[in-house]
This record gives structure tokens, sequence and C-alpha cells, in this order.
């Protein structure tokens, strides 16, 4: 028989009813069934308030991020991911810009934007110039919503408005700006666009369809920059290559997207420990590097006087410590309790040095030995244990495929018969 997926009143099961329509769609075992409902430190009746149709919690390993020196002081840094090798390789990052005193960085305040989407007008332009006249009316209007924003310094603290010519004419897009202090934002800056729009509407005359905030933070940036000793990072010849790594990324968007990818690893794994939301960020992040016309890295390595290596990024960053998952996830709780950080920004420019260091990483690797050897001897060691290797055979079997560069399920299982009979 067909199945079909199209179910009224889903989400008002609870997610054990629900999971049983899903077994039965899928044909999911009893032991499939309870993997999914053991959802560990995220309780299933928690989860079930974060998001909808819950069933389950989908885990992923939390690895430390050591030796990062930044402004002076020591941070360990929660990575939530499933790749293999990015934690290893921002450790080591942090490691040699250690020797060359750590990261530095900078941030600007937490100003997110929130767009009103105006159309139909008979003059955009002349619709403009009323907003910006109203400046006073429209933000006070914004702030009425978030009295608790504004008390602890925050709110919606300036207004643009712009005419764009699109395919379907002229709009008028008013810009509020909004300093969200320690949260990312999106919530505040949401129910203020909604709450000006019909001002917006009497003011322009035009008809208001679209009211949210923009990932393209371009007023909420964060900054880190950090030197490395050539000899930390491999000697001259590797500075040299991550230099012409840079320029390789900055030149072409094929490698950019991936240079940036390889910084974004490091941020997303803390974003992704913190509850924050990485697609903002992430959104945010491409967005700004394409922001010239084209699109380019995110990052910058050069090389200094002395032959050092001289590394930048400015992304924008828009993270929170309050609001959301941030503060109802148990384990996000716990993250930001480790990294220490007091205010968004903090933690804005903690997650710029993230960025670098990954990306370094990635740089240094892909410059000198290349990514693979590191990526196949984690793979190996999953392969390992797929195959049943318990204790230090892990290591031995894993190490062995490497060697003989056979990373397979079939060999892991001759070679823990083999060195198992070996050891005992
Ligand atoms: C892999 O996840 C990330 C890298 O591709 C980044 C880079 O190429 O710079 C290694």
């Amino acid at each position: 028989m067909k199945k079909s997926s199209s179910v009224s009143g889903f989400y008002k099961l609870n997610p054990k009813e629900r999971l049983a329509f899903v077994k039965e769609f899928a044909g999911l075992s009893d032991e499939e069934c309870l993997l999914l409902q053991n959802t560990g430190s995220l309780p299933l009746d928690l989860a079930d308030h974060m998001i909808e149709n819950v069933v389950g919690a989908f885990p992923l390993p939390l690895g430390m991020g050591v030796n990062f020196l930044i402004n002076q002081q020591d941070y360990l840094i929660p990575m939530a991911i499933e790749e293999p090798s990015v934690v290893a390789a921002a450790s080591n990052a942090a490691k040699m810009v250690r020797k060359g005193g750590g990261f530095h960085t900078s941030s600007t305040p937490p100003i997110m934007i929130g767009q009103i989407q105006a159309v139909g007008m008979k003059d955009a332009d002349a619709a403009k110039l009323r907003v910006l006249k109203a400046k006073g009316e429209i933000l006070k209007k914004a702030n009425e919503q978030d009295p608790v924003l504004a008390s602890v310094g925050g709110g919606a603290i300036d207004l643009d408005a712009r005419v764009i010519h699109t395919s379907l004419g002229a709009m008028l897009i008013t810009e509020l700006h909004v300093d969200c202090r320690d949260a990312m934002g999106a919530n505040a800056v949401n129910t203020m666009a909604e709450a000006v729009a019909p001002l917006i509407e009497r003011i322009t005359g035009g008809r208001v369809y679209l009211r949210i905030i923009s990932n393209l933070a371009t007023e909420r940036l964060a900054r880190a920059w950090c030197t490395v000793p050539k000899d930390a990072v491999g000697g001259e010849d590797v500075v040299h290559g991550i230099v012409s790594a840079s320029a390789f990324a900055a030149a072409d968007p094929y490698r950019a997207a991936t240079h940036n990818k390889g910084a974004l690893n490091g941020i997303i794994a803390v974003v992704l420990a913190t509850g924050n939301d990485h697609r903002a960020i992430e959104a945010g992040a491409h967005a700004y590097a394409a922001l010239k016309g084209h699109y380019t890295s995110l990052s910058v390595w050069e090389k200094n006087g002395n032959g050092d290596l001289l590394g930048s990024i400015e992304l924008p960053m828009a993270v929170g410590l309050i609001g959301g998952a941030v503060r109802t996830h148990p384990i996000a709780n716990i993250a930001i309790k480790i990294l220490g950080v007091k205010t968004a920004n903090e933690f804005a420019e903690v997650l710029a040095a993230v960025g670098l260091a990954q990306n370094l990483g990635a740089l240094r690797a892909l410059v000198q030995e290349g990514i693979q050897r590191g990526h196949m001897s984690l793979h190996a060691r999953n392969i390992a244990v797929a195959a049943g290797a318990t204790e230090e055979l892990i290591d031995l079997v894993a190490e062995t495929m490497v060697k003989e560069r056979k990373i397979r399920v079939d060999r892991a299982r001759e070679l823990i018969k083999e060195l198992g009979s070996t050891r005992r």
C-alpha cells in the first residue's frame, strides 16, 4: 500500500505518538525507536518545547579546542561538530599563534538591522524623505516594544531608508538599527519591524510586505588578528605557501568558498555548541564576503618584515548569550560557562579568533602534507571501531590500515584477528 506523509494534527500528538507514526511509515525497528528517544542531556519534553513535531534528538560529538590565548586571556573552546580533524586543527593552530602572543580582537557594538519593505508608492523618493523626517516617531514606536532591552542600554538607535529599483519597480526599504546588547536579536528586531509597519504604511502611503531582520549584519562585525612566528608555523616555505593560498582565495571565488568554509568549520562548531543560530552566521559570512560585488575571502594572510605570518579576519557575528536555545538547551548553557565569555561582544570576538585559527590550521595542512593524512587516521579509527576493535586495538588497527592505505571494514576485521592474537 502506498504510504502517505500527509497527517493532520501531527503536531498535536506527543513525541511517542509521533514516533509510532514514523515507525510505521519508515519501518523502524524497536531499537531504532529507542535510539531516537534516548535524548540524553536534552530531555524529550524540553526538546518538544523547542521545535515542532519532535520525535527525538540528534546528538553530536562535543570536543574542546585548547591552547587559545585571546587578548592575553586563556579560553577553552567547546565545539560541536561531526567532522574529524577540525578540533585538532584549531587546537594546533592556536598553539602556533600562542607562540606569537596569541590572538587580538575587536568588535563593533551589537547592532542588527531590521528591514521594512514598502511597495506601491507613487513617489518612492518623496516617501523616503517623509520616513527620514519621522525617524523620532518610528524609533519611539520600535522601542516601546522592548522596554527591557532599552533598560539595559540597547534598543532601536537609528533608522535609514533606501529606495531600491527592482524588477517590479521602486521599493522603499526602511532599516531599523537595533542595539541588541547580549541577545542575538532576531526576536527583538522582528517584533520592532512588525510594530512599526503600520506607521510606515501611513507615512509612505505604500503597502508593507516584509518586516524582518537582515542576516547581513554589517553593523555587528568581529575582527581577530595574530602574528605567527615563522618557526612556529613550519618555516619560510610554509609561510610563503599560506600567503600564496591567501592570494589564491582573494582572487578566486571557487577557492574563497572553501577557504571561508574552513574558517566557518570552527566558528559554526562553537555557535552550535552554544545553541546559537548557525544559519544566520553562515548567511551573514558569505554575504559579507560578496559585499564588494565579487565573492572573496574573509581572512588575509601576509608576511611581515621578519618573515613571520600575519593573519586577520573580519566578519559579521550575530551571536547572543541570552534568549532561545542558548538558555533552554542544558548543554549550550554549560558550553557558555566553559567559554567563560561575559558579553555577546566578547563571544563574537572569540568566534572570530576561532575562525582565524581554523583557517590557519587548514591552510598549514594544505600547503604541507595535505588534509587527507589527518582525516584518514580519524576515519581509520572510526572504521576500526565499526569492525569491532576495542581499547588499544583501535589505534593499532587504525595505524596499520593508514600505513597500508587500506581503510576498509573487512581489512580492519582481519587485523583485529591478527593483532588481537599476537597480543594475547
Ligand atoms: C574542510 O572541511 C575544510 C578545508 O577544505 C578548508 C580549506 O580548504 O581551506 C580544508
